[in-house]
């Protein structure tokens, strides 16, 4: 069978849908994949800072791994500005949606909230409120999500920083991606790892 026999849902059978199980889960496996190619669509992205979308991900990515951040920190802050292609207002959720099954509840609540966040560092600029994350003192992550953007996202746009490319992170990206969808062992509720390592940032950059 190429396709399922029915043209409304209501008059599908357990074949039918046992046949599109078996083709979501080949699709889903190659998720990873297309994060990646979107990703890289983010080149052509609307800017005016001295780099791209793309070229601002993989130097927040580059920062994570120089830091020594483990692989949750690293895909979160290469996909955190993802959401930029289709959801320009509320891109920070997009992300956080397209995490949430795959990395911790800590990644995926920093990526959610980092747009908030991000308004210290320019909305006084612009008459607006710069102070928009106080909403959410006191959370258990809010530390996190601070550092996330004092570290890794607002420092992210220097041309002349040496970053790595988009094949660097491939195999992480991969790695999240084919993770069991909503695994207890993978989301770890609650539980918080630090942004930095200095001994794993010492054997990754030698310094
Ligand atoms: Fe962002
Ligand atoms: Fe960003």
């Amino acid at each position: 069978m190429a396709t399922v026999k029915f043209t409304a849902m209501k008059d599908g059978d357990r074949e039918d849908y046992e046949f599109l199980t078996a083709h979501e889960i080949d699709y889903a496996a190659r998720t990873g994949d297309r994060l990646l190619d979107a990703l890289v669509q983010l080149d052509e992205g609307l800017s005016g800072y001295k780099i791209t979308r793309l070229g601002h991900s993989l130097q927040a990515a580059t920062r994570a791994w120089k830091d020594g951040a483990d692989t949750d920190w690293i895909v979160s802050a290469l996909l955190h500005d993802i959401g930029d292609i289709y959801a320009p207002y509320n891109h920070d959720e997009y992300a956080a949606t397209i995490l949430k099954p795959f990395v911790r509840e800590q990644c995926t609540w920093v990526v959610e909230k980092h747009g908030d966040f991000q308004r210290l560092y320019y909305a006084h600029h612009l008459g607006g409120n710069r102070h928009a994350r106080d909403r959410f003192a006191g959370h258990l992550y809010f530390d996190d999500c601070d550092q996330f953007c004092e570290r890794w996202d607002q420092s992210s746009f220097d041309p002349d920083y040496e970053t790595l490319p988009v094949g660097f992170f491939r195999p992480f990206v991969l790695e999240v991606f084919a993770r069991k969808a909503y695994d207890p062992a993978v989301i770890r509720a609650g539980e918080r790892v630090a942004l930095t390592n200095p001994d794993i940032a010492k054997t990754r950059t030698g310094a």
